[in-house]
């Protein structure tokens, strides 16, 4: 387990540090409260990947794909899933096999459906710091 310590004119190299662990079969798991940077985090780390793309937050999906030279990088954001989708129709795990993977609220998965995975827990610290608490599950 690690805690990385990030304000906003660090957290590209946050960013880095979380994309390197980043690979096809181990999603990473986002958890932190509302508003504790887990997009902002999200598209640091899509550009870590070497996306050219911005990632913008998915207010009307709940899935967006960037890719990478390499890979196709799947940021989800779990928030808005409602009754009209379901975990199953989503096919999360179908793409985890090839594909990276952020998810932003997995609490709303409900049940488990990665038997591994890399989880960070985001907290705010100060008005611009956050601590991300990283350990791969497994
Ligand atoms: N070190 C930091 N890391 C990330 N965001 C920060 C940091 N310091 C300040 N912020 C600010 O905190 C806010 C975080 O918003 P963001 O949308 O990323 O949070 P979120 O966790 O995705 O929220 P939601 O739960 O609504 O999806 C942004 O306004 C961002 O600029
Ligand atoms: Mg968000």
């Amino acid at each position: 387990m690690i805690d990385i310590i990030f304000n906003l004119n660090s957290i590209a190299d946050a960013a880095k540090q979380i994309a390197f662990k980043l690979t096809p079969g181990l999603p990473f798991l986002l958890y932190g409260e509302m508003g504790a940077g887990k997009t902002t985090l999200t598209k640091h780390i899509v550009s870590a990947l070497g996306c050219v793309e911005q990632v913008t937050s998915p207010t009307f999906t709940i899935m967006q794909s960037y890719l990478t030279n390499t890979d196709t990088v799947w940021h989800v954001d779990l928030y808005r899933l409602d009754d009209v989708y379901h975990i199953d129709e989503l096919g999360l795990d179908e793409l985890n096999r090839h594909d990276m993977m952020i998810i932003e609220w997995p609490e709303r998965l409900g049940y488990k459906i990665f038997s591994q995975y890399l989880k960070g827990t985001l907290s705010i610290q100060s008005d611009s710091s956050r601590k991300l608490i990283l350990e791969t599950i497994i």
